[in-house]
């Protein structure tokens, strides 16, 4: 075939635009021509010298060279793209054939290219699908995408979490409404169509409940999306964050912030009571002075006499509810001094006795008389009985029998005080509880559920320990354990003897 010099003027333009290595070597691997590009790279005269030497830095014909092949089987050969280890680049694939003279290969042609398609488009498309897949799977809300026949085609990890449903379960064919009902699927396929829930083809903090296989419902926060191809909707997606954690911290803020304003409610009805019975103090002791000064200065009937008897009585009862009142709501700093245990229970149940709730409430004391005085602040005790006796007596309902018992213990160095109730006993699965702060089983507004920690914290501070026995129908037994020797916090006797 003989060609024009035109048609070899052009065929040696192709190669010489392309801006891919162009090179033909001879089969011992010296270069015999190259194109432009090839010829720019290297930038000194190449022709004569090893391919292998003078391309690519190796001092004998490189591993894999596709025209080392070529060299063998006479046949065309190609080597895959590369990757580099040392230059961290890809290479593009080499082919290399051989041109036949006689038999014989005069010479080999060696190229590189790119595939069409592009190699490199497909390796990054691979790389950012396995990161969007990373991104998905990590996602800290459920991530669920279906066809538009409801056939799950994404389900991350923590969509299994919520659904209770096994990744390799969902994307085994499932349908998404086997997670959520029909009508739920339907809805929000409907909503996700108009424009009213942010914009057509979005829904954005939707509310729903997921209920699981078993039986637990999840609070949902959802938003979704429609996934188009120009018109036609072709998946849909959706997130859906647990709320779970968030409205149980919410509901426990709010029963905290309910408690705690309880709590100062009670404080400062506790205030303002002690400020109303010093109030009293004043025009009671005037009560009680003019009656006497009536009954000793005038010559009264008898009937008077009584009469008056009778308002001093009562003068003196409400002086010493007063007293009490006083004494027990006294705010002083934390003073353990020696004091009698059996009064201060006496002095709580003074001021409960007469309530309507201890109406019918039979209280039984056995108050050991041996009980030598205990180091404690007697503020505090009085809140410590106070609690437990009030307890007794709500859980009672009022009917039953309080039982009351002051002693020392076998071994001598501890007073004891027992509180026990007819009533109708905590069940076992409430009763690690009890001690916890805020922990209460009345309804809300009637108690803090304060009471119990309190006076656990308080019985602590006096190196004392409290423990409590039930029995469901029978009743509640408190004991307190108070030692007789006061011991500072470092575990010394602080004083002589407290
Ligand atoms: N004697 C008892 N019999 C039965 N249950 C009791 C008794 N004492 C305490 N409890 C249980 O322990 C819970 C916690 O008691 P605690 O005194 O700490 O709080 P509370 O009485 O509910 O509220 P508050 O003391 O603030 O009025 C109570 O709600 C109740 O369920
Ligand atoms: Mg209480």
């Amino acid at each position: 075939m003989k060609r024009s010099d035109k048609e070899i003027e052009y065929l040696l333009k192709s190669i010489d635009v392309s801006d891919r290595k162009f090179f033909i070597i001879s089969p011992d691997f010296k270069i015999l021509t190259v194109n432009r590009y090839t010829s720019e790279q290297h930038n000194h005269d190449v022709i004569g010298k090893l391919c292998h030497e003078t391309f690519y830095e190796c001092s004998s014909p490189c591993k894999g060279c596709p025209a080392v092949g070529v060299v063998e089987t006479f046949m065309p050969a190609l080597r895959e793209k590369q990757y580099d280890k040392k230059s961290f680049k890809w290479e593009s694939c080499q082919f290399s054939y051989p041109i036949i003279e006689d038999k014989k290969i005069g010479a080999l042609v060696l190229l590189d290219f790119e595939r069409p398609g592009s190699m490199a488009v497909e390796e990054e498309l691979k790389r950012s699908n396995a990161f969007f897949r990373n991104l998905i799977s990590s996602s800290i809300d459920g991530v669920i995408a279906t066809n538009m026949k409801g056939k799950i085609l994404i389900f991350n990890d923590a969509a299994a979490e919520i659904s209770g449903i096994s990744v390799r379960e969902a994307l085994s064919g499932m349908d998404i409404r086997s997670i959520y009902p029909d009508d739920v699927a339907r809805g929000i396929m409907e909503k996700l169509r108009s424009e009213d829930y942010g914009g057509k083809g979005k829904l954005k903090s939707y509310r729903m409940d997921v209920t699981r296989d078993d039986g637990k419902t999840i609070p949902i926060l959802l938003n979704a999306a429609l996934v188009y191809e120009g018109e036609r909707e072709v998946a849909s997606i959706g997130f859906f964050h647990d709320m779970s954690e968030e409205l149980k911290m919410k509901s426990d803020l709010e029963k905290t912030h309910v408690q705690l304003l309880q709590a100062e409610k009670m404080s400062a009805l506790g205030k303002l009571s002690a400020g109303v019975a010093h109030q009293l103090n004043n025009p009671l002791g005037g009560i009680t002075l003019f009656a006497k000064l009536l009954l000793e200065e005038y010559d009264l009937e008898e009937a008077a006499q009584d009469d008056l008897k009778r308002i001093l009585l009562d003068a003196e009862r409400c002086r010493d509810t007063v007293k009490e009142l006083l004494e027990f709501a006294r705010q002083t700093s934390h003073i353990i001094q020696p004091h009698n245990i059996n009064k201060a229970i006496l002095r709580t149940l003074f001021l409960l006795e007469n309530q309507s709730l201890f109406q019918n409430v039979k209280i039984i004391k056995d108050l050991s008389e041996d009980l030598p005085d205990v180091p404690v602040d007697m503020q505090q005790m009085n809140h410590v009985f106070m609690n437990i006796i009030l307890n007794a007596a709500q859980a009672m309902e009022g009917h039953g029998t309080l039982n009351i018992t002051t002693g020392i213990v076998d071994n001598q160095d501890k007073a004891f005080i027992k509180i026990s109730d007819t009533g109708p006993g905590i069940p076992e699965d409430v009763l690690p509880q009890i001690f916890d702060p805020f922990f209460t089983t009345k309804d809300e507004g009637q108690g803090t559920g304060l009471g119990l920690s309190m006076v656990y914290g308080i019985i602590q501070d006096h190196k004392g320990n409290i423990s409590v026995k039930s029995t469901v129908g029978e009743g509640t037994t408190f004991n307190i354990e108070l030692p007789l020797k006061y011991k500072n916090h470092e575990g010394e006797n602080s004083g002589e003897q407290y």
